[in-house]
């Protein structure tokens, strides 16, 4: 099952919480070398920390997604670190529900900002590398919100949407260059992502559809899962939910 991660130089956006500091440490675990980004610097030198205390190899990077720049980076400096990039997993996303008759259009342009243009810049900053290699993964973070539209989340559904009509126009494009693409789409996952929703009456609502949440390892499993198939099996799509989740 460990097949193709050892060694493999392996970059994560949203790195300091939940889905992408789980997956961090799944990886490091097998032998990855792991490149963390994110805003909060503290969470992912302190991870970077732990992930060497205990023999892996992982540096941390301050990245805002919303920011092209940054995005660039980022992934130059895991190339310049190692040498090269095998896995860009574009998971950094914010979830900040509500109707959109309450016009919160700055949340509207946030969770465009981060949860697509975001992966765009990820797919801007890594895939010259990857082409010029002729190697490389993407892992695009959806959301069963990806595939389901429902009252309150339009727009976190629309920009979900679009990372898996992106992703599938990716697939289909980078085939000369021998890149993988991968979508995953998370149920319900206990993380701080619900701590995005501000209006307290949706908040109630994001608060009781988490209480059958499954743990960030899921997704982490799911990652290991993609990465570790041999090279010539491409993992485009994987929806999970907890057992227990109706939606
Ligand atoms: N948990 C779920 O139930 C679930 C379900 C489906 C899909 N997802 C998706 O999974 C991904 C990870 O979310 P999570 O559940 O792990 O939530 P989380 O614990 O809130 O983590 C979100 C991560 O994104 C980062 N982030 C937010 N804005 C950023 C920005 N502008 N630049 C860089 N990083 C940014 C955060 O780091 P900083 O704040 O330090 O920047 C944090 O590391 C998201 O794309 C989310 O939509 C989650």
């Amino acid at each position: 099952m460990t097949h193709g991660i050892k060694d493999k130089v392996i970059v994560i956006t949203g790195a300091s919480s939940g889905l992408g500091e789980a997956t961090a440490r799944a990886l490091s675990a097998q032998g990855a070398h792991i490149v963390l980004g994110a805003r909060r610097q503290d969470r992912i030198q302190s991870l970077a920390a732990e992930l060497a205390g205990s023999g892996g190899k992982a540096i941390a990077m301050t990245t805002d997604v919303a920011d092209r720049e940054q995005v660039r980076k980022l992934v130059d400096a895991a190339v310049q670190a190692y040498g090269r990039i095998d896995v860009m997993i574009n998971n950094a996303g914010v979830m900040p529900q509500a109707p959109l008759e309450r016009l919160r259009i700055d949340e509207w342009d946030r969770m465009i900002d981060v949860n697509l243009k975001g992966v765009l810049y990820g797919i801007a900053a890594a895939l010259p590398y990857m082409k010029q290699q002729k190697a490389g993964h993407f892992i695009n973070v959806s959301s069963v919100a990806g595939h389901k539209v429902g009252p309150g989340f339009a727009v976190y559904a629309a920009t979900k949407h679009a990372v898996r009509a992106l992703s599938e126009g990716l697939r289909q494009e980078v085939k000369p260059y021998n890149i993988r693409t991968t979508v995953i789409s998370p149920g319900v996952v206990a993380t701080e992502l619900p701590g995005s929703t501000t209006e307290p009456d949706t908040a109630e609502r994001v608060r009781k559809a988490y209480e059958i949440a499954i743990p960030a390892d899921s997704f982490a499993r799911a990652v290991v899962f993609a990465i570790s198939q041999p090279d010539d099996m491409d993992v485009n799509e994987i929806l999970f939910r907890p057992t227990r989740q109706e939606y």
